[in-house]
């Protein structure tokens, strides 16, 4: 099917659809969705992406309390009746937030896909079982990802050297991590990491992937909810500017470079330890690069993907035109190869 041309009446045809195991499975139109995202994925952003078919995440963390979260939740579902899930983020800390009561307050709102991140989902599978909730577990590693299905996720996310986050210590990048993935997985599973438009979604369809997952390119939509200077830096950015820090303490970053991720990785380079960086990479001032647009408050998350990324389209449209992308790449241009 040739691509509408945009301003005809073609250009407001459906998307056309690409079925995979990720759409039956979270019951949505497109095999899209957008990653959990501390202090970008908050309603507007899920709603949206979802809206437009794909799945659009939650992220219950941004929530000061499981009591806020059941209240962001509800005005997701204020603004989609579609599916959307939550990201639950467990990460070993000196204080951690009441992981338990964030869990209940999820399944007390009805909410029935859980992106699960930072640790293995293990002690928290019986509990999503029980509720008939879906859990997406996303990591960065095959092992990982098989030890997951081991436990009865029912999808996993896999997150390549090129993501934005945490890419774990095994630098993989997605060319290798994705096929592997697909050698080793029986489940169905996004390929996460250098996703930004329909290229890669066939590319990850072909790997073996049913389905992408996507932060950098939704932080940079209409609905994302944070600065817009910090949108246009990374609409200017190459795939170069990223920097990975806590690279000796085991607990890769990769982050946007500026002033203060340069100076944390060299401090850390020079022997450093956590103490020695902590007040640098406090959340605090990484928190007002995205409500103040200071560029250089604090260290920030993107990946390598900004290379990819050249505008600011509602979520939606990200969703849609990387789907149009997609089956073009995969309908029209691969027929140029047949006899
Ligand atoms: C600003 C930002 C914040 C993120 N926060 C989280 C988070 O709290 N939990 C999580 O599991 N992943 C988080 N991620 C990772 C994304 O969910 C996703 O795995 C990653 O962005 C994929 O790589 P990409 O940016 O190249 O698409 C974050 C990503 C970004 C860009």
């Amino acid at each position: 099917m040739p691509l509408p041309v945009p301003g005809t009446p073609e250009s407001v045809a459906p998307t056309p659809r690409l079925r995979t195991r990720i759409t039956e499975l979270l019951c949505i139109e497109h095999p899209v969705v957008q990653g959990g995202m501390m202090w970008v994925g908050r309603a507007e952003l899920a709603a949206a992406v979802s809206e437009a078919g794909g799945l659009g995440i939650v992220t219950a963390l941004t929530q000061p309390t499981p009591a806020d979260l059941a209240a962001e939740i509800a005005r997701t579902r204020r603004l989609t009746d579609k599916p959307f899930g939550v990201n639950l983020t467990i990460l070993p800390s000196i204080n951690p937030p009441p992981y338990d009561e964030y869990r209940r307050a999820i399944v007390d709102s009805g909410v029935t896909i859980v992106e699960t991140a930072g640790s293995s989902p293990e002690p928290h599978m019986d509990f999503f079982h029980e509720h008939g909730v879906r859990v997406i577990h996303k990591c960065t590693s095959v092992r990982h990802a098989v030890k997951a299905e081991r436990v009865g996720v029912a999808a996993v996310s896999i997150d390549g050297f090129e993501c934005a986050g945490h890419p774990g210590e095994d630098d993989i990048p997605g060319l290798v991590l994705v096929p592997a993935a697909a050698d080793a997985l029986t489940i169905p599973f996004l390929a996460s990491g250098g996703f930004a438009d329909g290229r890669g979604l066939a590319a990850a369809l072909a790997l073996g992937a049913d389905g992408i997952n996507m932060g950098t390119r939704f932080m940079c939509s209409e609905e994302s909810p944070i600065a817009e200077v910090v949108k246009r830096r990374i609409v200017e950015a190459t795939e170069l500017d990223t920097e990975l820090i806590f690279r000796s303490l085991r607990n890769t970053a990769r982050v946007a470079r500026n002033s203060v991720s340069v100076e944390v990785a060299r401090i850390l380079a020079d022997g450093g330890t956590f103490p020695d960086v902590q007040g640098l990479v406090a959340g605090s001032r990484g928190r007002r690069v995205f409500d103040d647009g200071d560029l250089e408050a604090g260290i920030w998350t993107a990946g390598l993907v900004q290379g990819l990324i050249h505008d600011v389209p509602p979520a939606g449209e990200i969703v849609t035109r990387i789907v149009r992308e997609a089956y073009e790449v995969l309908h029209a241009n691969l027929a140029m190869f047949r006899a």
